[in-house]
């Protein structure tokens, strides 16, 4: 009995030496892989490092490339489009007029009774609707038979107060917010899609036409009196309801700028000067590319694998269709090489685009002692469950790392095109008012980034300069703006009894 018992308790020690063992071990690894994770955390970190004199680079490359798109088509990545609008509203506009606005996950159709000079907008009304995933990269017929069937819905439910007058052709402003050239107001060619549209058969084709095709089929009478980019919407938007904006800025899906310029100074331009001096440029910095931008191998990587690899790449690293995903990618490679979240990586992290960005900034701006939110969106959306405190704050160390980068470097476009404007610096007389027009779900709704941008750019102007330059947030601008657009290119412009 008495060899029994001591054979057992020197099994059990032996077991209990073992199991001990165990547990250092897998302590040790686990150290380890922590130790992994965090040499990745630091590591993107340094790669994603925006001092500010990078940022100053990264503005006066965008300077330098400006002068480069205006001087000859094709001279730089910026392709610097002439907008064909020489005039932004004065506040004069009159009538009914319908704007559509097509360019992100959802789009929207929009109907204004302008008042003129006294009235203003009389009345608006919207309707919203997202963009199916299959019609994004199907033909171009069926998208644009989905626009204009919702916008017959919508012309169907005009009720009395919109004063149309009887006779008269309905006008529309078209927001279409891709990279466009255009050949008159009312006219452009698709240049290349970009935010995950991939219409084949529509690149290289007037747009208007399309969707003037798309209308007939449909049963709806109506002209397409401006086409617009989204920039160029929110320009003339911001500038009826406040003169000082020359700059507008969308941070949304996809991101991009537009600004006036003296005519003069666009030596591509060869059409007669306007009256008025001026031309709006669209600018699509989303395709900015310089060597002072901060680019990790994960950008690369989204990059390649992306529906426009080589394009977009300022994009790419600062709007909102890439932000979560640049996250996901961080997320998943800690979780590959260093178990971040167990032996097994989480399935769900291994599919691209499943991190969104609003997701993201809910995390990135969760308030809680224990970080409630990041540990809910963790479990519903990737299906990670019991995540700890720890855990918890690498994930919103690394939006921060994403958001901030995004930002600085927002700001830094910003600065650049300050730059070009002459707008960042002193004058005789005192520093120039300039407004900028700041839309997008981004910008609106991701509030560590907007003032991460805010701040950003402040600093980087200096406390006297920044004082005179002001964003200012155009909500819906662009719609309003199409519509006004759309108002001031009427056919029946010439008939004063409107
Ligand atoms: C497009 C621009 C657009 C911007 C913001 C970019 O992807 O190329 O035309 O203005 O997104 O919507």
């Amino acid at each position: 009995m008495g060899n029994v018992a001591v054979g057992v308790a020197v099994i059990g020690a032996a077991a209990v030496v073992g199991v001990a063992a165990l547990v250092v071990r897998q302590q040790m690894k686990s150290s380890g892989s922590w130790a992994r994770a965090m040499a990745i955390v630091k590591e993107f970190e340094e790669k994603c490092g925006t001092s500010d004199v990078k940022l100053k680079q990264v503005a006066d490359a965008m300077t330098v490339e400006m002068h480069a798109g205006l001087a000859s088509e094709g001279g730089s990545k910026l392709k610097m489009l002439i907008s064909f609008v020489d005039n932004l509203p004065t506040g004069d506009e009159k009538g009914v007029f319908y704007a559509l606005d097509l360019g992100g996950t959802n789009f929207r159709v929009l109907r204004v009774q302008l008042g003129g000079k006294e009235g203003g907008i009389v009345h608006q009304e919207f309707a919203e609707a997202s963009i199916p995933p299959a019609l994004m990269t199907g033909s171009s017929a069926a998208l644009f038979d989905y626009i204009a069937e919702k916008l017959a819905n919508f012309v169907d439910k005009e009720e009395k107060i919109f004063h149309q007058p009887p006779g008269r052709q309905r006008e529309l402003g078209f927001t279409f917010s891709f990279p466009v050239m255009q050949t008159s107001i009312d006219s452009g060619t698709l240049i290349r899609w970009t935010k995950g549209f991939s219409i084949d058969d529509m690149v290289g084709q007037d747009v208007v036409a399309e969707l003037t095709k798309a209308l007939q089929r449909k049963g709806v009478e109506m002209r397409v009196s401006a086409l617009v980019n989204d920039t160029i919407g929110t320009l003339a938007g911001g500038k009826y309801a406040n003169k000082d904006v020359d700059v507008a800025v969308i941070l949304g899906t996809g991101t991009n700028a537009a600004y006036v310029e003296h005519a003069q100074a666009i030596p591509k331009w060869h059409g007669p000067l306007p009256n008025s001096g001026e031309m709006v440029i669209n600018m699509e910095w989303g395709n900015f590319r310089s060597s002072h931008l901060p680019l990790t191998d994960y950008d690369h990587a989204l990059d390649v694998e992306s529906l426009n690899p080589g394009e977009q790449i300022f994009e790419k690293i600062t709007s909102g269709m890439y932000l979560g995903e640049i996250l996901r990618r961080v997320l998943l490679r800690i979780a590959e090489e260093a178990s971040f979240f167990g032996d097994d990586v989480p399935p769900k992290l291994k599919i691209p685009f499943v991190l969104r960005t609003p997701e993201m900034s809910a995390m990135h701006q969760d308030t809680s002692s224990d970080l409630r939110v990041v540990g809910v969106k963790m479990k519903d959306i990737l299906e990670i469950s019991n995540t700890s405190l720890k855990q918890r704050r690498v994930v919103v160390e690394l939006c921060n790392i994403v958001a901030t980068r995004g930002a600085r470097l927002a700001a830094a476009g910003i600065l650049g095109v300050l730059k070009k404007m002459g707008r960042d610096t002193l004058r005789d007389g005192g520093p120039e008012k300039t407004v900028i027009a700041m839309d997008g779900g981004l910008y609106e709704h991701y509030t560590e980034y907007r003032n991460c941008l805010e701040n950003t750019l402040s600093e980087l102007l200096g406390e006297e300069i920044a004082s005179s330059i002001v964003t200012e947030h155009s909500n819906d601008g662009s719609g309003i703006g199409a519509a006004l657009l759309a108002a001031s290119h009427s056919q029946y412009l010439e008939d004063k009894s409107r």
